[in-house]
């Protein structure tokens, strides 16, 4: 396996840092990004402790400020970057604020396009790159009460799609893993947001709306996620690109 350079967005929590201490583990040097600085600093510090190689950067993707500021203080180029950073709201239409809408496409939407515009140069340059998109069940389907979050994910579909077709001439691929359910800080705020919207309490919420419609019924695990973007950069996979790989135990296949 070749080693990579490896940036994450949203890498100070959830999925972004379970998925960075993973690839750590494969060998590959991980720049960690988040909004918060300290978060990405402490899963820096356990990565090296654990004798991995990383770096901790603030990054905030919906500033071309702070991208350009980050991307300058990267110690080696980057070879592949995984868009994750990426927040929930919920609350049905009429009374989801709009800044708060706009706000989760800035995030989901625009801060992939900002950041992928920003290091394809680099990697169309050194004639290699790999995007990995963390997109969602939601890539897929709708939900009740999450038109902001639903739109954006759906968006970035198409958003990769057209990416894989301008880069199809050089060896970048660009693809989106969509995972049901990942029991992260954002799902666990979810579950009350739910619970408090629909008026269950929230065991109904993990067992009737997040994992009822998934035929396997369970949380997808960071190990899984890591191990599909692992395969994504590996040179069997260079030939796949625009496409999804569904981690969702059957939910779409019903
Ligand atoms: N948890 C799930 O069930 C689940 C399922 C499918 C997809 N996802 C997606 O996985 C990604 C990570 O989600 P998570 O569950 O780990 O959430 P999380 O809340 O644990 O982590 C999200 C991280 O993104 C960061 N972030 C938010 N706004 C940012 C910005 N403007 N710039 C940089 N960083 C920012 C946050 O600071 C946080 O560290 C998101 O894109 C989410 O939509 C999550």
């Amino acid at each position: 396996m070749t080693s990579r350079c490896i940036l994450i967005t949203g890498a100070g929590s959830g999925i972004g840092a379970g998925v960075a201490a993973e690839l750590a583990k494969a060998g590959h040097h991980i720049v960690l990004t988040d909004l918060d600085r300290n978060a990405v600093e402490s899963v820096a510090q356990q990565i090296r402790a654990d004798g991995g190689s990383a770096e901790a950067l603030a990054l905030d993707v919906t500033s071309d400020d702070s991208v350009a500021a980050a991307l300058a203080a990267v110690s080696r180029p980057v070879d592949v970057l995984i868009n994750n950073a990426g927040l929930q709201h919920v609350a049905p239409l009429e009374e989801f604020p709009i800044a708060k809408w706009d706000f989760l496409i800035q995030v989901m939407l625009v801060g992939v396009a900002r950041l992928t515009r920003a290091l394809l140069p680099g990697m169309r340059a050194r004639g290699f790159g790999r995007i990995v998109n963390i997109g969602s069940i939601h890539s897929l389907v709708a939900s009740p009460f999450k038109s902001a979050y639903v739109a954006a994910k759906h968006g970035l579909l198409g958003f990769s799609k057209v990416i894989a077709l301008e880069t199809a001439d050089t060896d970048i691929t660009v693809n989106t893993i969509c995972p049901t359910y990942v029991k992260t800080p954002l799902v666990d705020k979810q579950i009350a947001d739910q619970a408090r919207t629909r008026g269950i309490p929230e065991s109904q919420v993990v067992s009737d709306v997040m994992l009822k419609p998934m035929p396997k019924g369970v949380f997808i695990g960071f190990d899984e996620l890591a191990g599909i973007a692992a395969f994504l950069i590996s040179p069997p996979a260079r030939n796949i690109t625009g496409h999804t790989i569904d981690v969702d135990g059957g939910w779409t296949v019903q």
